[in-house]
């Protein structure tokens, strides 16, 4: 619950401001700090939120008339504890090291008499990213891109000062409304944030981030982090953003620990079957355990995943068959799925015989000469990103005559028909995949997506909610306005 602090009106939390004067809302101030002037300087006027270390206040900053956020160290970890006050001043300090578009900006820090340790900032005035998400559920492709383009941004500014943020998670990011619309992201709190050697990482202390968004690195005591532990963190929130889940849930803080640690995270096209095959290696790519096999620096995530949407776009390109391994360091930076060149009209069945052994690829040649139905498959899967339905149907058809019981082929070619408005074919592919695997959420959902599409409402709910039996978390990526819970 908030109130407003001039009118004391009260509201529910989501609300910002008051509706009668337009005033920032306040949460009730467990620290009595609202109404308080801190240090001669800053009138505080209203709590904003709570987090794991601090509490931040929107404030005056009295002697130049300017509205900033003040963050500070909760006094129950302050109390007493000189060196949580130093670590905090030091962080801040390191902070203040930055300056980027896409890092907040941090104007003063210190401590008062009574031993409240501050962190003054520029105010932002948005939502921040987890709110965002609460509210929308999944992202589109391209605002996902957006948003990454400028984390990445941020994360390179700081990486380059050998700063790791360490807590990069959707309610770090704060979106600010631009003029024209778009967002304009800023990473807030490089808070837990540590210096790095200019040789070596860090070793895990005893400030550790949020368990959800947490590298394995980081809940390995002893183990070595490096900037890269920020690459798994950002793969995280991009798995989020698309799917509307994080890659692992459980409420037990030593269960995600376990599952960070040793788990694989399940494939993104289970819960997004549109995204491209190419973002789905590059998430499992970031969430890689081994920080070796993950891109390596930030700039690189933007890049791979604008290649990957860019390519459904892009009529001029020759596709070659995805890779089966994992790709591991920086060589494979190079080695995408579809490759831009001028001809678009090499027959589907000549770039599968001749394929990546043009390229000297050992691996993808093997996999070519081998024409077995899974590289038939994933030729089919690579058309049907860049929009190539007839030869994705056709690869698919041909992975089918192959292989008469592979589930996933029927499906794919159950997402080809659909694209191209054939619902009926759709849900013949997508019945045939559940027949093969009655036990797999994934193909449920599918087909009360085409059962959608087709206008059959009733089997479209029947399926959907199969899919959420099946499998709990897909509850939030079903469209809500098609479905309606049992
Ligand atoms: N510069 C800012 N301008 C305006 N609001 C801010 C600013 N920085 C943070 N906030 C708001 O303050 C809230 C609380 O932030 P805080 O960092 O204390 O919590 P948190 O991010 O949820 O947890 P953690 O302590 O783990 O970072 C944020 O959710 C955001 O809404
Ligand atoms: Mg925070």
């Amino acid at each position: 619950m908030k109130y407003c602090p001039n009118c004391r009106r009260e509201y529910p939390d989501p609300q910002q401001t008051c509706l009668d004067d337009g005033v920032i809302l306040s949460l009730r101030d467990p620290y009595y700090l609202v109404g308080r002037t801190l240090v001669k300087k800053y009138r505080i006027d209203a709590l904003i939120g709570i987090g794991g270390m601090g509490a931040v206040y929107s404030a005056n900053h009295l002697r130049i008339d300017r509205h900033v956020a003040l963050k500070i160290l909760l006094p129950n970890l302050a109390l007493g504890n000189e060196r949580m006050i130093n670590l905090f001043e030091r962080e801040a300090k390191l902070a203040g090291r930055l300056s980027h578009e896409n890092i907040v900006n941090i104007i003063d820090a210190g401590h008062t008499d009574d031993e409240i340790a501050y962190i003054a900032m520029e105010w932002l005035d948005g939502n921040t990213l987890e709110a965002d998400l609460v509210k929308k559920g999944v992202f589109s492709f391209e605002r996902t891109l957006e948003i990454i383009r400028q984390i990445a941004a941020a994360l390179e500014e700081a990486h380059d000062k050998n700063i790791i943020h360490l807590d990069l998670k959707p309610s770090n990011v704060m979106l600010v409304k631009r003029r024209d619309g778009r967002d304009l992201v800023k990473v807030v709190d490089f808070g837990i944030g540590k210096a790095l050697s200019n040789t070596a990482g860090s070793f895990v202390s005893s400030v550790m981030g949020t368990p959800h968004y947490s590298s394995p690195e980081q809940s390995q005591l002893g183990a070595r982090i490096d900037a890269r532990s920020d690459i798994y963190s950002l793969g995280v929130m991009i798995f989020q953003m698309l799917t509307g889940v994080r890659p692992f849930n459980v409420s037990s803080a030593q269960e995600l620990i376990r599952l960070q640690i040793e788990s694989s995270p399940p494939p993104l096209r289970q819960l997004r079957p549109e995204a491209p095959v190419a973002i789905e290696q590059l998430l499992s790519r970031m969430l890689a355990k081994d920080p070796k096999q993950r891109p390596q620096r930030a700039s690189v995530v933007h890049e791979l995943f604008a290649q990957a949407l860019n390519c459904k776009e892009q009529p001029q390109t020759k596709i070659r068959l995805a890779e089966e391994k994992p790709l591991v360091g920086e060589k494979l930076e190079r080695r995408l799925v579809v490759v831009p060149i001028g001809s678009a009209n090499q027959p589907a069945d000549s770039s599968l015989q001749k394929g990546q052994a043009e390229t000297g690829d050992k691996n993808s040649a093997t996999l070519v000469a081998a024409k077995t139905p899974k590289t038939y498959k994933d030729r089919g899967v690579a058309y049907l990103d860049k929009g190539d339905y007839g030869r994705a149907i056709a690869d698919l058809s041909k992975a089918i005559e192959l292989k008469p019981d592979y589930a996933d082929a029927y499906h794919d070619r159950g997402v080809a028909y659909r694209r191209k408005g054939d619902y009926d074919l759709a849900i013949a592919d997508y019945s045939k995949a559940i027949e093969l695997r009655p036990d797999y959420a994934f193909y449920y959902h599918a087909r009360g997506d085409a059962y959608r599409g087709r206008g059959d409402y009733d089997r479209a709910n029947a399926d959907l909610s199969r899919a959420i039996e099946l499998e709990p978390s897909r509850r939030a990526v079903v469209d809500p306005n098609i479905w309606t819970p049992f």
